[in-house]
């Protein structure tokens, strides 16, 4: 029998051409919820678990933030082999996002354009789902981050990140703070260190406040578009503030030469293969700029075990996948896995955790 990753391939391009992005989001995302799609029955290989933050990673292949907008689906994601699922971006207030079509594929390319703009049920539903998915018994194995936004409508951004740490921090692994999204007006400006500094001391003072003697880890989210010679600056930044992560990288706004004119004409972030190459050098220069002490998710063009791989070397601990689902499919964390696991005795090593920032 074919593999199920190879059936989804042979079957995507009519897929494609019959069911436009949003929807087969749409569909997919209810057969997960009514247990539709076969989960992966082996746990992963040993040697690929992440100790990070005191949370246990069975795998370093996550869900990236955006295909779980409302944590509806965290259980049965974890289910298909994912080693963690960062859901959200969550925004305090539900809101519609920007009217549609607005995500746009080029599977010549293995790309997408996406121009959503954090539509959502906003936080009372968001909390809503988790607290189904923390009662579920057993609880898959895997961490769950949650990714929080502001409201499009909001003067004042500290007050949208505050609420959401203070409401769901506390049921979060890890928190994950989106200054990187670019369907958002203003919001890349907050990673400017002028802006960056009062706002992370703001947040990290809430999370002290309102989350518990064990307040979960608070990792930022940049984009890949900040000009090199500014993210010295915004390194030292989120060192001093005390963050205890990065995710590197959102989507970009760059069209890099050979895209049809049709897609790169649309308005939004770039995501999937033609985003590769750049996160990882931003994982790269990160890296270094931290020496090594900050641990980093890398994200962007991730489809393979050698594009997870060199994301881990250039000095990330643990990658995401998204664009990589819609072309690979839903059991894409899987076959990433397995050749992980390959490369890691390949590599005379005993745990991924070695292979971090190696080069
Ligand atoms: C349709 C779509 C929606 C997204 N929504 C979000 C989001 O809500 N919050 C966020 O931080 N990133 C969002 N992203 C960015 C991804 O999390 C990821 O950083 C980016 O797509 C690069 O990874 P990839 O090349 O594997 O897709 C979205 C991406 C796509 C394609």
């Amino acid at each position: 029998m074919l593999p199920l990753g190879s059936l989804y391939r042979a079957a995507s391009p009519l897929l494609f051409a019959a069911i436009p992005p949003e929807s087969a989001h749409g569909v997919l995302m209810r057969a997960l919820r009514m247990g539709a799609v076969p989960a992966c029955p082996e746990p992963a290989d040993p040697a690929l678990k992440v100790t990070l933050w005191g949370r246990t990673f069975p795998n370093p292949v996550g869900l990236a933030a955006g295909f779980d907008k409302d944590a509806a689906a965290v259980g049965p994601l974890l289910r298909l082999g994912f080693g963690f699922v960062e859901a959200g971006t969550v925004t305090p207030r539900p809101q519609a996002g920007n009217p549609r079509p607005r995500i746009f594929r080029a599977p010549g390319h293995r790309a997408v354009i996406n121009r959503m703009g954090f539509p959502g049920g906003g936080a009372g539903l968001f909390k809503e789902n988790m607290t189904r998915f923390l009662g579920t018994k057993p609880r898959p194995p895997g961490v769950v981050g949650v990714n929080i936004g502001m409201n499009k409508d909001q003067a004042d951004p500290e007050r949208d990140y505050a609420a959401l740490i203070r409401t769901l921090g506390p049921m979060a692994d890890y928190l994950a703070v989106n200054i990187s999204s670019p369907n958002t007006p203003g919001l890349r400006d907050l990673q400017d260190p002028q802006a960056l500094k009062p706002l992370l001391a703001a947040l990290l003072a809430e999370r002290a406040k309102s989350c518990g003697a064990h307040p979960p880890p608070l990792l930022v989210k940049l984009s890949p578009d900040i000009p090199e010679d500014k993210e010295a600056n915004i390194a030292r930044t989120i060192v001093e503030a005390g963050v205890d992560g990065l995710i590197l990288t959102n989507t970009t706004l760059e069209r890099p030469p050979g895209l049809p004119e049709r897609f790169a004409g649309e308005k939004g972030g770039l995501s999937g293969a033609p985003l590769r190459e750049r996160s990882t050098q931003v994982i790269r220069r990160f890296y270094a700029l931290t020496g090594g002490r900050l641990p980093i998710i890398g994200v962007g063009g991730v489809e393979s075990a050698d594009d997870a791989w060199g994301k881990i070397c250039a000095g990330a601990s643990l990658v995401q996948v998204y664009t990589g689902l819609v072309y690979r499919g839903p059991w894409v964390a899987r076959e990433i896995c397995a050749g992980l696991a390959e490369r890691v005795r390949a590599a005379g090593l005993s745990s991924i955790v070695d292979a971090v920032g190696t080069g």
